[in-house]
């Protein structure tokens, strides 16, 4: 039998870790042969909803699932874990401003960031969902000095996902047939989907598309906007493409991604004249062990607008909670 991976979740009580746990726990982040121990993270008010997905999990009969722990402690969520998927954050308030969201989740993710460093597996990999997810990730990692930058990621995963299939269902393709897609930046509305590299059956796709009107105008801002359509069209925002593009996401950072590129965002290390530190999406290859950037690409004239708006927003977020970083 193969030693259990420890994987933490946090907001465990909510809607996307409800989205997420049946199916890592099914075995669809780390495969058919991988048992693993669940140690679930929620605030005290939601320690009896955590029971409750206990009480479900088991009653699924997963044969993968060792065991359950369920805790409002991050130290005791975080112990000794392989994998951390940060879901819980504070959500945005009526007439609360983006400063004082920032504020607050710094507080959050600055204690969890402390804990992944005391108590997690050195080589701990760990996801940052909750938002504003790029700049959370910032405040863990800086909490988290003993443990390498390269530990620490944030999703823009589910905006690869909704490009990818947007850009199947425009040229009437499968979404398999398409790779080197790319999206930039900060999972918020100044994220640049880019698909100038992106081959359809291994053809350029600018080249299939030939339709630059239809790139700027509605390809980009309608993948932008997407998290906005699906909020107005359910009355709730997305979870179970949320919880999907996490399992994606950290699926292929531990098994590989086979060659493909996706999107991830990493503390940037200066590339493509992102300033270094701040969480960007990048496209990477996962080779099973880390992931490893794609270096090299063109920057145009219009892509370097987008990245700098992105950049613009990053920095203005850091600098917002710099206080915390030192
Ligand atoms: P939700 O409100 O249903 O659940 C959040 C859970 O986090 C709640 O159970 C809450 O008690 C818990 N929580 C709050 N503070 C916590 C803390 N300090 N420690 C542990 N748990 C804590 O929200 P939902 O829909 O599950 O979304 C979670 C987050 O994911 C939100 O910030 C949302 O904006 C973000 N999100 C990010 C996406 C991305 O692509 N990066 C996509 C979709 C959502």
């Amino acid at each position: 039998m193969k030693t259990p991976t420890r994987i933490a979740v946090t907001g465990a009580a909510g809607q996307i870790g409800y989205a997420l746990l049946f199916r890592i726990a099914n075995g669809d982040l780390l495969g058919p042969d991988q048992p693993v121990i669940l140690q679930l993270l929620d605030l005290p008010h939601a320690l009896g909803a955590m029971r409750g997905i206990d009480m479900e999990l088991q009653d699924c009969a997963f044969p993968l699932l060792q065991e359950v722990l369920v805790t409002d402690n991050p130290e005791v969520a975080f112990r000794d874990a392989d994998i951390a998927i940060l879901v819980g954050a504070q959500p945005r308030s009526k007439g609360m401003e983006r400063k004082d969201l920032l504020a607050a989740n710094a507080g959050i993710f600055a204690k969890q960031g402390r804990a992944l460093n005391a108590v997690a597996k050195r080589e701990v990999k760990v996801l940052v969902v909750g938002n504003p997810a790029n700049t959370n990730a910032l405040i863990a990692m800086h909490a988290a000095p003993d443990l390498d930058p390269s530990c620490f990621s944030a999703m823009i995963r589910l905006d690869h996902n909704r490009a990818q299939a947007m850009l199947a269902l425009h040229l009437d393709k499968s979404v398999d047939s398409i790779s080197q897609l790319i999206v930039w930046g900060n999972h918020s509305p100044t994220m640049y989907a880019d698909y100038r590299f992106a081959l359809v059956d291994g053809q350029s796709a600018s080249f299939a598309l030939r339709d630059e009107r239809w790139n700027r105008e509605v390809f980009i801002p309608t993948v932008a906007q997407r998290g906005t359509a699906i909020i107005e069209a359910r009355g709730q925002s997305s979870a179970a493409s949320a919880a999907n593009a996490a399992i994606d996401h950290v699926r292929d950072w531990v098994r590989g991604s086979g060659g493909r590129w996706v999107s991830m965002a990493l503390p940037s290390d200066g590339g493509y004249g992102i300033p270094e530190g701040i969480f960007f999406g990048v496209p990477v290859v996962c080779d099973g062990r880390q992931a490893n950037r794609i270096r090299g690409l063109d920057i145009n004239t219009f892509a370097r607008e987008k990245l700098q708006a992105a950049v613009d927003e990053l920095v203005q977020e850091r600098d917002a909670i710099r206080h915390l970083l030192d």
